[in-house]
C-alpha cells in the first residue's frame, strides 16, 4: 500500500483548454495546471492564448474586450497581439509603444477537430503537434460532442475514464450487469507514448450500451487505450458494422479539478436521427455517475491527509497512466520508444 497523493505536473505538454464553439467574440479565462490563462480571437479570427495577467499592474486581461483582434485591459487600455506584443498604450504622447517588458506572456495555441489546444509552457517551442481525433468530422459517423468539470485529479480522471471493473457497479444497468459471468483475456500493453489494454474474447457488454452497439448479441473486440499525456480512447467493434470510438481530451485545470471533453463517434445500424436523442442521454448519465464519484474520492482524499492505494491486477491501466505520466514529468519519457511491456491477465466480466 501506498500513502501518497499521486499529482503529476506537466507543463511541457498540449491540453484543450476549450472549444472553438466556446470561443466566440469575448475573451474567456481558463486554468491549465494552475495557471491563469486568457484565450481571445486576435486578428483573423485565430484562436490565442496569454497569461491572464496584465503585465501593466495585473488586470486580469479576461475581462478586456477583443478591438480589432487585439486584447484591451480593462484597467488602463493597453492592447496585446495574439503573440502577447503591446500594440497600444493609449495617452501615451511619444515614444515607441512596444517594448520587450510590456509584452504579455503568449502560449503556443492550435485549433483543430473543434477543440483549442494550448501548449503549456510560455516562451518554448512544442516539439509535437496535439493528436488529430479520429472521425470527429467523418460525415459517415454520428457524432457526440460533450464537457465536463471533474472534480478529480488528471492520474483520477484517465483511470475512471479506462478502467472496466468499476462500470459494472457504479454504472449497473447502463454498461454491465453485476453479475460476472465471463472470464476474458486482457492485454496489456505499454510503450514510450502510451498504454493500451485489448479485451479478447469479450462478450457483448449488458445494459442499454450494448444493446445500441449489437442488438443480436456476440463477441466484440474492445481497446481501451491512454495516450500521453492527456487522452482516454475507448473503442468497441462488431463485424463491420459497428464502430464506436470514444476519445476524451483530460484538461488538468488544478490538483484536484479536471475538465473533460468529449468527441464520441458512432458508426452503427442505426440512422443518426434515431441514435442521438437515445445516445445522448446514457452518455451524461454514465459521466454524471463518474463526476459524482471522483468527487466523492477527492473529497475523502482530502479528508484523510493523501491517497492509499491497493492495487489488484485488475488494475490494467491506472498504474501505467501514473507511472508514463511521472517519467515524462521527470523528463525520462522518449515518447518514440517501443513496446515496453506487455502482459495477460484473466478479468471477468
Ligand atoms: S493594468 Fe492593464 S493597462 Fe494598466
Ligand atoms: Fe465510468
Amino acid at each position: 500500500m501506498t500513502e501518497h497523493r499521486a499529482l503529476v505536473h506537466l507543463t511541457r505538454a498540449w491540453y484543450v483548454a476549450c472549444t472553438s464553439a466556446e470561443l466566440g467574440k469575448r475573451p474567456i479565462a481558463r486554468t491549465i495546471l494552475g495557471r491563469p490563462l486568457v484565450l481571445f480571437r486576435a486578428g483573423e479570427g485565430v484562436a490565442s492564448a496569454l497569461l491572464d495577467r496584465c503585465p501593466h499592474r495585473n488586470a486580469p486581461l479576461s475581462e478586456g474586450r477583443v478591438v480589432s483582434g487585439e486584447l484591451e485591459c480593462p484597467y488602463h487600455g493597453w492592447r496585446f497581439d495574439g503573440a502577447g506584443k503591446c500594440m497600444a498604450l493609449p495617452g501615451l504622447a511619444e515614444g515607441p509603444v512596444e517594448s520587450p517588458g510590456r509584452c504579455a506572456e503568449a502560449f503556443s495555441v492550435r485549433e483543430q477537430d473543434g477543440w483549442v489546444w494550448v501548449w503549456c509552457e510560455p516562451g518554448v517551442a512544442p516539439d509535437v503537434e496535439p493528436m488529430r481525433i479520429p472521425f470527429a468530422d467523418d460525415p459517415r459517423y454520428t457524432v457526440f460532442r460533450l464537457e465536463m468539470r471533474l472534480e478529480g485529479s488528471l492520474v483520477m480522471a484517465l483511470e475512471n475514464m479506462l478502467d472496466v471493473p468499476h462500470t459494472a457497479y457504479l454504472h449497473r444497468g447502463l454498461f454491465r450487469s453485476g453479475e460476472k459471468r465471463h472470464t476474458i483475456t486482457a492485454r496489456v500493453r505499454r510503450h514510450g507514448a502510451g498504454a493500451e489494454c485489448e479485451y479478447v474474447g469479450e462478450p457483448r457488454p449488458t445494459g442499454v450500451v450494448g444493446a445500441l452497439l449489437a442488438p443480436g448479441g456476440g463477441v466484440v473486440q474492445h481497446w481501451d487505450r491512454f495516450l500521453m499525456p492527456c487522452l482516454g480512447q475507448v473503442e468497441y467493434k462488431l463485424g463491420e458494422k459497428s464502430h464506436i470510438l470514444s476519445t476524451q481530451a483530460m484538461t488538468p485545470e488544478s490538483d484536484y479539478v479536471t475538465r473533460t471533453y468529449a468527441i464520441a463517434a458512432f458508426r452503427l445500424p442505426i440512422p443518426g436521427f434515431l441514435l442521438k436523442p437515445l445516445v445522448r442521454p446514457v452518455i451524461r448519465k454514465i459521466l454524471k455517475q463518474d463526476a459524482w464519484m471522483l468527487k466523492q474520492i477527492s473529497d475523502n482524499v482530502n479528508r484523510f491527509g493523501g491517497e492509499r492505494m491497493a492495487s489488484s491486477p485488475i488494475d490494467l491501466l491506472g498504474p501505467h497512466i501514473y507511472y508514463l505520466l511521472r517519467r515524462a514529468e521527470r523528463g525520462e519519457l522518449d515518447g518514440r520508444e517501443h513496446l515496453q511491456l506487455e502482459r495477460e491477465v484473466l478479468l471477468r466480466v
